[in-house]
């Protein structure tokens, strides 16, 4: 199987802090992994890295095969073969175009409203995405009267729309209602037991919001490792109660996941 990512002894350095401290981690292609730690542990910082946007001030940093820095390696060729849905981009995005628009422009590597004149076949193609997200009925909406989680839902579909080899998540179910939530964890859930989609990272802060189909977990705490491998044996109490410094428990019902704080005695 190839490495999707690979990161070895990688620090990110901030005026004199290190955001990620000497993290190494490997992705294979077909796993699906949950980023979990409480805020400002690093995690938004590993998906900049991941998705070329950041890197490292020491270590390296291979995505889908290519080294960030390399020799020949040139990262406008590495971001059309990953997909991002962070709030970082819904900033980016114009907020007076349709959900269709935001959708579509993501196939011709633009955030700006489209010039040119769109091929059918990638208008069918945001098309489908937004159906499987749940978003057909809003196709004509502006972006910047969608609720929450409809414009998750959409920034999801926008970033499958470059056929990604891999996806990167950071909180989609952040803000939710808990119907909302439920839908989402869903519709991921569909999408990671899919074995054509793409390798997928989902950053959360909930057990909750794992999707069933996802495989393994990384957890960091003040930009340190704290356990990495697979779900079944890597979310444990233990590690959990580490990464949020507070004991808890966690629980697996089926495939999903739960976790609740020891009452105080
Ligand atoms: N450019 C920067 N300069 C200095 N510090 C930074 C910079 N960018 C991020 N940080 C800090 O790095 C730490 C990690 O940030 P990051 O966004 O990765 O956290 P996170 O785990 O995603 O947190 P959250 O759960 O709140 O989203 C934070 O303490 C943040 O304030
Ligand atoms: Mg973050």
């Amino acid at each position: 199987m190839s490495e999707v990512l690979e990161l070895v002894d990688v620090s990110v350095v901030r005026e004199g802090r290190a955001l990620v401290d000497e993290v190494s981690w490997s992705v294979k292609e077909g796993e699906r992994w949950v980023i979990l730690g409480p805020n400002g542990a690093g995690k938004t910082t590993l998906l900049n890295l991941a998705s070329t946007y950041l890197y490292p001030t020491s270590g390296s940093v291979s995505i889908l095969g290519e080294e960030l820095g390399g020799v020949g390696v040139d990262v406008f060729d590495l971001r059309p073969r990953i997909g991002i849905a962070g709030v970082a981009m819904a900033d980016k995005l114009p907020r007076q175009q349709t959900v269709l628009e935001t959708v579509l422009t993501a196939a011709y590597g633009m955030t700006a409203h489209w010039q040119e004149s769109y091929e059918r076949v990638d208008e069918d193609r945001a098309r489908a995405f937004l159906d499987v997200l749940g978003m057909s009925e809003y196709l004509d909406r502006r972006f910047s009267t969608l609720s929450e989680g409809e414009r998750k839902r959409t920034l999801i579909a926008r970033a499958m729309m470059t056929d990604p080899e891999l996806l990167l998540l950071d909180e989609p179910a952040a803000g939710l209602d808990l119907g909302g939530r439920e839908d989402l964890v869903r519709r991921l859930g569909r999408l990671a037991r899919d074995p054509l989609a793409p390798s997928m990272m989902m950053v959360t802060h909930h057990v909750e919001e794992i999707p069933p189909g996802f495989t393994h977990v990384l957890m960091v705490r003040q930009g340190k490792l704290l356990a990495a491998g697979p779900l079944e044996t890597e979310l444990t109490s233990k590690n959990l109660s580490k990464c949020f410094g507070l004991p808890l428990v966690v629980e697996q019902h089926g495939d999903r996941w739960s976790a609740q704080g020891l009452p105080l005695t």
